[in-house]
């Protein structure tokens, strides 16, 4: 939520922080802005609402500068205006700073700094923070400004609880910017000549490959031509260089009219990356080195629990059946942010998952640090490999599914469900798997990726549906067994990106209440391919069309009958129902977006979200 980039070195600064900020503007998109170093003193230009709107004021007044800091804000404390966007500067105007988390103590903070005569402009959190650096720096004794400024932030940031990154720059200091980071990303950018801030990679890729991820209480100084990573309590820090393995352009839209298409095209590739070299034919199992667990261990954990947020959350639940089904283990599905506060009984046999794509998701991570608190090993299905979760996990098995940028999630979902599908095979298969299950199940997940692609050539005929649906007041969302989990994640996506109210609901609760709103205005989009429960599906199809409601079916070519009953149908390849989920969400995320882009709605920039959930 929010981001960050900050730039020093020998080239104009405004361009590099703008540029950087349009690669962020999906982490949080109600206002920009950037401070810059000018040789006397520091040039504020912040705005209200997009980039764009911050570019219309760079280009007008066209700041001169070679160092500044940026940051796009995703609103926690005050309203999205001027006053309130980033950067922040301190009582005496000379010193700004951006500012990604939440100070939780800031009113203490404010109040006290308000009794020592400071006068604040904004509602936020991130003001107080920058008087209270502003205030340790004015009161030091040091003759050396850098020294000043280091030790300002360090004594600011031991006062404050809650979570933060930071980078600060200050006129009397200006070959200098300082950051810092705890419970918030910040990773530093090496180039020649020149280094950056970043909250996320993605703003810097253009400039470098190499980086080094900040830990949770780094305190880094870089200049033109070099940096400095220290304990926020003294002392030296741990640093490591890192590579990044994603390219500028796997970070753009190219010819697609927005990320989230293209991120849905993207999953017959995402999926292959997520299986590559994790299939034995031989041994008829997959192979998850990243667990860091023998067989024997494995084979002593007698339960799972799954927990994430979102459609990480629905992608768990698919999880949850996958290893019931195929490895026999009994498992359990927790959101994340309610796990943290449940007292879920545990033993050392209990092994624990977090499901995140971003690996910042502060609900997952705290879920995590409260299970390794109870002393449970805990392993991380992760997309961000530099991420928090990533880096505090015992483990895990990484997705590969390379940058999502949309808000509404969709590739990482499928490739989440896939590398729980692996999991499930290796867990299967040290326990009552018979060789030639897991075979076929090897057969059938490597046959997916050319199934998706199938799906995603009737788009055009899911545009014509979504158009057709497109202005209605609510839909609802049905799936039974592995497919329920897809039914809530199909609403999620209607909701978030095209406002429509939307709910997924088990296909036979409907005549436990749900059927009361069915009515001609509220289509029900029922996922019903050709399975076990497939007849139970066209029962619950016929009570929704008695009583007038539209229906929209998902269901398996080669199975006549479906459309006597349902008004439109979208069809998917034959597949075992353990992997229909991978196949049935592709239909609802295209409906979705479709149906989004014929409502004029912002597709990859959903009003009031963010793309990682970094406050709780
Ligand atoms: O990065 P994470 O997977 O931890 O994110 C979890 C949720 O915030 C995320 O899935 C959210 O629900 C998406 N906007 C759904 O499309």
């Amino acid at each position: 939520m929010c981001g960050i980039i900050g730039y020093i070195g020998n080239r104009q600064a405004s361009p590099i922080l703008l540029d950087g900020l349009r690669r962020l503007e999906y982490r949080g998109y109600d206002s920009a802005g950037m401070a810059l170093q000018n040789g006397k003193d520091l040039q504020v230009l912040r705005r209200a609402g997009r980039i764009d709107n911050l570019a219309l004021l760079v280009a007008e007044k066209k700041p001169q500068s070679h160092a500044g800091i940026s940051h796009t804000r995703w609103a926690t404390h005050g309203a999205p205006t001027d006053e309130n966007a980033h950067p922040h500067r301190d009582q005496s105007g000379k010193l700004a700073l951006v500012h990604n988390g939440v100070i939780e103590n800031y009113q203490t903070l404010r109040d006290a700094l308000k009794l020592d005569g400071h006068l604040f402009t904004s509602e936020t959190d991130t003001e107080v923070l920058a008087h209270l650096v502003g205030k340790y720096y004015d009161e030091s004794s040091d003759a050396d400004p850098v020294q000043r400024l280091i030790s300002a932030v360090q004594s600011a940031l031991v006062r404050v609880k809650g979570t933060y990154g930071i980078a600060v720059i200050h006129t009397e200091a200006p070959e200098v910017m300082v950051g810092a980071r705890l419970g918030s990303p910040l990773v530093v950018g090496l180039g020649e000549g020149e280094h950056f801030l970043a909250s996320d990679v993605s703003a810097i890729v253009a400039h470098t490959k190499d980086v080094i991820y900040l830990n949770d209480y780094d305190v880094v100084t870089i200049t033109k031509s070099g940096f400095d990573v220290k304990h926020l309590e003294g002392g030296i820090a741990k640093v490591l260089v890192s590579r990044v393995d994603f390219t500028e352009e796997d970070a753009e839209m190219g010819d697609f009219p927005h990320f989230m298409l293209k991120e849905i095209y993207e999953q017959p590739q995402s999926i292959q990356n997520a299986l590559r070299g994790r299939l034995s034919r031989d041994e008829a199992t997959a192979v998850l080195g990243g667990l860091q667990m023998s067989p024997q261990e494995l084979r002593g954990i007698d339960r799972i629990i799954l927990a994430g947020c979102g459609t990480a959350y629905h992608a768990a639940m698919v999880g949850e059946y996958l290893i019931e089904t195929l490895a026999r283990v009994p498992t359990e599905v927790e959101i994340a942010s309610e796990f943290r506060y449940r007292n879920v009984p545990t033993d050392k046999n209990t092994l624990q998952f977090v499901v995140s794509q971003s690996g910042e998701t502060i609900d997952t991570l705290a879920a995590l640090r409260e299970a390794k608190r109870k002393g449970i090993k805990v392993l991380g299905i992760v997309n961000n490999v530099a991420s928090t979760i990533a880096r505090e996990t015992d483990g895990g098995i990484y997705i590969h599914a390379g940058p999502e940028i949309g808000v509404a999630a969709t590739k990482s979902f499928t490739s989440q469900v896939a590398v729980m599908t692996l999991l499930s095979l290796l867990l299967g298969r040290i326990r009552n798997m018979s060789s030639t299950d897991g075979l076929e199940l090897i057969e059938e997940m490597e046959a997916i990726p050319d199934k998706i692609t199938a799906i995603l050539k009737q788009a055009d005929h899911i545009k014509e549906i979504a158009n057709k649906y497109a202005h209605v007041e609510g839909m609802l969302f049905m799936g039974r067994q592995m497919n329920y989990p897809v039914a809530m994640e199909g609403a999620l996506k209607m909701k978030e990106i095209s406002y429509i109210y939307a709910s997924g609901h088990p296909s036979a609760e409907l005549k436990h209440g749900v059927i009361a709103l069915v009515k001609p205005e509220l289509p029900s989009v029922f996922i019903a391919p050709h399975d076990a429960v497939f007849e139970k599906n066209i029962s619950n199809i016929e009570e929704v069309k008695a009583r007038k409601g539209p229906v929209i079916a998902v269901a398996t070519e080669g199975h006549p009958g479906i459309e006597k009953v349902a008004d439109d149908v979208i069809y998917i390849p034959r597949c075992p129902s353990v992997l229909s989920p991978l196949l049935t969400v592709i239909p609802l995320q295209l409906l979705s977006y479709y149906v989004a882009v014929a409502r004029g709605c912002d597709v990859d920039k959903p009003r009031n979200l963010a793309k990682s959930v970094t406050v709780e």
